[in-house]
């Protein structure tokens, strides 16, 4: 049987105190993405007919965040939180000014960010075959403090749920719990959301009140256990976020070491949700890979790095690096110990070695900054060396300049190149150099000052120190032999 696309509503207004926190709940970041994020992504995989979001406490940033990530989805503003209930009934009338709601319609909390598709697609299937009025997502908790109890007939069937602070000490014994995810006949569910009390220790309006509503009214209710209690996590404080990052990760990691990626580390080795992956790949300890970050086969990624958005082809290495935004290319190799930021693009081949920065710069296929340089805003043709404790100087104080060097070239180690400059294809500059001028082809620019020794300098003006006594030695070898067989008296002056 075909099922019909659901109506989904996910409820993202309340103030999410216990997390102490300026920044929305529903936006703290779960696996590089926001928690509201996920469960849009889990909702989305439904491909639903429509997606209404109950915004209110921090709206002013839920509502930016949500048309960034969802254009398509509604925002309904609850201004008050009356509780659960209240938000799906604004929710419900809001989408009932665009047109009849039949659908099944899904609710589920914005703090719960480890749903899966499949497990929210299993709760509509069961919904419309079964045409019950509501159909619930229980978990066994292991510590089902605060969540609301299923109580059960003693047939088995869901009767109603209870709060935990309404409930008594037998039912809170009770280790099945509701966790906020609901698919409800569309109409019932209108229908009854007119008629929840607020007589309860919240005062509030319980939707968890709509199940017993409908077991009363003998309207069909079942119950999906959730196969594995941590997908259905909500999330109501830091160390629950925690958590749920930790749940979240081992789940992507599991799924990529199934793909074919080696991990060797997977308690150190964290990756974000839209990480990517080619068989072969493998990630060494310590490192964490985030955003859009992609990684081609036969790649070895770490130790201890991080890249965000950076997308490293096959074969690359990469070894105690921080990239932002950047580009490395097959075969090529990074680290230990450099720094690429956003607009580094290093082609096939090409080195960027220990204590390296990249910035806005292109190192062509080939080419290699071996140690200890900054390339900023440079472009750098194929086969290229950059010597050793080489500056792209490429900022003047005000504006920033580019520096072009081509094919071939051999920069001396310790040169200056102050943008905007440029060093043509199989010119060399000597080490030292402070490269102004524009260099041609096939040139040795060589900047600097010639060399002045300044004869019996020290001995003659740190006299005394070791260093003269070292220079005296030096100057006369015959000398001090003689002295030294002269004490050992074997041998007398000559
Ligand atoms: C709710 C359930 C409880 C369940 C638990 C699972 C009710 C009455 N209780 O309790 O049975 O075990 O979730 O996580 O439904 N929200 C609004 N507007 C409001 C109030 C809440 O949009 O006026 C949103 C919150 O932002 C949150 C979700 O609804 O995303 C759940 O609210 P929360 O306050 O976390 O409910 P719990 O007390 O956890
Ligand atoms: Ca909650």
């Amino acid at each position: 049987m075909s099922v019909r696309p659901p109506v989904v509503v996910v409820l993202a207004a309340g103030e999410g105190k216990r997390m102490r926190s300026a920044t929305p709940k529903v936006l703290h970041g779960v696996g590089g993405r926001s928690m509201l994020g996920h469960v849009l992504a889990a909702a989305r995989g439904l491909a639903p007919e429509q997606v209404a979001v109950v915004v209110g406490h921090g709206r002013d940033r839920v509502t930016p965040h949500l048309a960034e990530t969802d254009p398509s989805a509604l925002a309904v503003v609850q201004a008050e939180q009356h509780g659960t209930g209240h938000a799906a009934r604004l929710a419900l009338d809001a989408l009932r000014e665009k047109g009849e709601v039949d659908a099944t319609v899904l609710v589920v909390p914005g703090d719960a960010p480890l749903l899966t598709a499949e497990t929210l697609g299993r709760l509509v299937a069961r919904r419309e075959e079964t045409g019950a009025a509501v159909v619930l997502l229980t978990a066994l908790m292991p510590d089902p403090t605060g969540y609301g109890r299923v109580v059960r007939h003693r047939d088995g069937g869901v009767e109603r749920i209870v709060e935990h602070k309404d409930a008594s000490d037998d039912e809170r014994r009770i280790a099945e719990c509701a966790v906020s995810v609901y698919a409800f006949d569309g109409a019932y569910l209108a229908a009854s959301l007119t008629r929840l009390t607020t007589d309860n220790a919240q005062g509030e309006e319980y939707l968890t009140d709509v199940v017993g509503l409908a077991t009363s009214e003998r309207r069909g209710v079942e119950a999906v256990v959730a196969p594995d209690h941590r997908e259905t996590l909500g999330v109501n404080d830091r160390v629950q976020l925690a958590a749920a990052s930790r749940v979240l990760n081992d789940r992507l990691l599991e799924h990529w070491m199934r793909a074919g990626v080696t991990v060797v580390d997977p308690a150190t080795t964290w990756v974000d949700a839209d990480v990517t992956f080619e068989p072969d790949a493998t990630v060494l300890p310590f490192t964490r890979l985030c955003g859009r970050t992609h990684v081609a086969a036969d790649a070895v990624v770490g130790p201890s790095t991080t890249l965000v958005d950076t997308h490293v082809a096959a074969g690359a290495t990469v070894a105690n690096t921080h990239a932002v935004s950047a580009e490395i290319g097959p075969q090529a190799a990074v680290g230990p110990w450099t720094y690429l930021r956003p607009g580094s693009r290093l082609c096939e081949g090409a080195k960027a070695g220990a204590y390296v920065e990249v910035k806005n710069s292109t190192v062509g296929e080939g080419s290699k900054v071996p140690h200890l340089s900054y390339v900023g805003d440079a472009e750098i043709g194929a086969h290229t060396n950059v010597g050793a404790a080489t500056v792209f100087v490429n900022y003047d104080g005000v504006e920033k300049h580019v520096t072009h060097v081509g094919d071939h070239v051999r920069i001396g180690s310790d040169t200056m190149l102050v943008a905007p400059v440029s060093v043509g294809d199989g010119a060399y500059t000597a080490a030292g150099s402070v490269i102004v001028d524009d260099v041609p082809p096939g040139a040795m620019a060589v900047a600097r000052g010639r060399q002045r020794n300044v004869e019996g300098w020290v001995e003659r003006k740190r006299a005394g120190t070791a260093s003269a006594e070292a220079a005296r030695a030096a100057s006369a070898p015959a000398a001090t032999e003689r002295a030294q067989v002269c004490e050992d008296g074997e041998v007398g002056e000559t």
